[in-house]
């Protein structure tokens, strides 16, 4: 008999998935749970595994690895799908391998298995993710091969006495961690159309957030986000207390269209309060702090970044490689960054840093400027001699077309 490691949400398809594993593949299934904040009571998760079948429910908290190991490296490469998804989703899913790999040679199991359908991103991250890891475990991904229809699954389920939740009246499909969550499905699927109030859950709207902007303060230390509003805390717990800030004040909705790695669009609606904040201040930061050939290249790498996460290419020699370049730049950013929140928009006003290379006497047009004026003529003559010398070539080319017109001029 097989035995399978299944990533167990507690949710219908990943429940449905247990006696589906054990009928089709003779397997005995232990079911691996965890952690990365979506906030869900966790408790009875193991129960449920337990009544539709599994062996065993392994039950962890793997929220600060997410936030140290993988939130943070992300944040701190500017990883922004396509300029502005966060990806919550997508880094959520190679821990998620991680831990499946690990417990699957713990159990002595020749399989691990995800609930994730056939079109999506997130059967890509985390069978690349697994392989990457072990080669030699197998990845079943039950949801893309039974090929059932919602009410067949529904069915399904009841014939085996399988709890179906209320929820699974929601049009919606959710994910939902830590740094943010994802709603796909139901009327969002046109894209014209406005998403209803109903499917934000982490964010006010921002029509019906307070009159009174929110200034927050943010530290980092060496690219860490270390405090809110001078009280230090805990990763986990900072990016929970900029939630509800940033939630209450409607920031952090974000409405797209974009490319899944599998060649179509979709439209995508998340809500990642959190996220939007600690992107633009820690950005900020380091345009405050980093020479500017070296910002260049540093933000040339986010998009780079961002699609290696999103594409599932989390356990790789070049993230390793941005990672370290991306570590090295993250030795000058320490400091404070001042944000206003009001009514969904989230705006940096003030940013301060030990390491600034903000000179107030060189950027001044006060009294006290130390800039070299006189140094401006000299500097602005060779800068600029390439192009003096490219457009004096230009110039005869320029004047024969001008001489030969291809049109006589309009009579008056
Ligand atoms: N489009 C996003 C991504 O690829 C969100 C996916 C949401 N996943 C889900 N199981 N609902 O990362």
């Amino acid at each position: 008999m097989e035995r399978v490691i299944l990533a167990y949400s507690g949710g219908l398809d990943t429940s449905v998935a247990i006696p589906w594993l054990a009928e089709k593949y003779d397997a005995e299934v232990v079911a691996v749970t965890l952690d990365l904040g979506q906030g869900k009571e966790l408790d009875d998760v193991r129960e449920r595994a337990m009544a539709v079948g599994a062996i065993r429910c392994h039950v962890l908290d793997v929220r600060t690895e997410f936030a140290d190991e993988y939130v943070l490296p992300a944040l701190q490469a500017g990883a922004l799908y396509e300029g502005q998804y966060p990806l919550a989703t997508a880094l959520g899913r190679p821990l998620i391998a991680k831990r499946l790999v690990e417990i699957a040679e713990m159990e002595s199991a020749t399989a691990i298995a995800h609930g994730c359908t056939g079109k999506g991103n997130d059967q890509v991250r985390i069978d690349v993710s697994a392989r990457a890891l072990n080669r030699a475990i197998r990845v079943i991904g039950p949801a893309r091969e039974w090929g059932m229809s919602r009410p067949a699954e529904i069915e399904y389920a009841r014939e085996r006495g399988i709890p179906v939740p209320a929820t699974v009246d929601s049009p919606y499909s959710t994910d939902l961690n830590l740094w943010g969550k994802s709603i796909e499905c139901g009327v969002l699927e046109d894209p014209w159309a406005e998403p209803p109030e109903e499917v934000y859950t982490l964010t006010k709207s921002p029509a019906g957030a307070p009159d009174a902007p929110a200034y927050v303060s943010l530290d980092f230390e060496r690219g860490v986000p270390t405090a809110v509003n001078g009280v230090a805390m805990p990763l986990v717990e900072l990016i929970a207390s900029l939630e509800t800030i940033a939630g209450a004040h409607g920031v952090g909705r974000i409405d797209m269209c974009e490319n899944r790695l599998v060649g179509i669009k979709s439209r995508e609606i998340y809500e990642a309060p959190a996220a939007v904040v600690l992107h633009a201040a820690h950005r900020e930061l380091e345009s405050l702090v980093v020479p500017r050939d070296l910002d260049r290249i540093k933000t040339g790498l986010a998009p780079v970044y961002a699609d290696l996460v999103y594409n599932g290419l989390w356990f790789t020699p070049t993230r390793r490689a941005i990672d370290a370049l991306v570590a090295d730049v993250q030795q000058r950013v320490t400091g404070t960054v001042r944000l206003k929140l009001f009514k969904g928009d989230c705006r940096v006003v003030g940013r301060k840093s030990p390491h600034a290379l903000y000179d107030e006497a060189l950027a001044t047009y006060d009294e006290g400027d130390q800039f070299d004026h006189t140094a401006a003529e000299g500097f602005i003559r060779i800068w600029g001699l390439p192009v003096e010398l490219a457009a004096a070539k230009a110039a005869p080319a320029k004047a024969a077309t001008e001489a030969t017109p291809a049109k006589a001029a309009p009579v008056s």
